[in-house]
């Protein structure tokens, strides 16, 4: 939070700081190499459906080949109930997860981040998810 606060004014003066709404991104196939989501996905999941969380973070993944999503609990602390089904859709043959602990504990017991690595270009997983 504090390199972010530190970098603001200058990142948005350089152009580095783009309004963009999920689950559709104006960004190239593999523009980036991480996404970091914090404090949207799954914080949200009684304001927002299941079908956006995965439409969401396929259009996280197919802009950058890391996606890390944090922390998996809701606004009232609970887990959210979207975590196992967004691991459940995501084919083990196109990306790797891992669930890790980090350091940064905002909101008490949400110290938990989703880590998904692609392991197929955004060209195949498209294709095949078509069919
Ligand atoms: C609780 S804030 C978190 C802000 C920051 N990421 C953090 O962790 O401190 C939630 C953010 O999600 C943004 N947001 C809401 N709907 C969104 C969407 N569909 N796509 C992208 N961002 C969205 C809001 O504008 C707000 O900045």
């Amino acid at each position: 939070m504090e390199t972010f606060l530190l970098d603001y004014d200058a990142g948005k003066a350089a152009g580095r700081y783009l309004d963009q709404a999920l689950p559709s991104l104006a960004f190239a196939d593999n523009q980036f190499e991480l996404c970091l989501c914090s404090h949207l996905l799954f914080l949200y999941s009684e304001q927002r459906s299941l079908e956006f969380h995965i439409a969401s973070i396929y259009e996280l993944l197919r802009v950058a080949a890391e996606v890390r999503i944090f922390p998996l609990i809701k606004l009232n602390g609970q887990p959210s109930p979207y975590v196992e089904s967004v691991i459940n859709s995501l084919p083990r043959q196109w990306f790797s997860i891992q669930i890790e602990a980090v350091a940064y504990e905002f909101q008490k017991g949400g110290n938990q981040m989703l880590k998904i690595s692609r392991r197929a270009t955004p060209e195949q997983i498209a294709s095949r998810s078509a069919t």
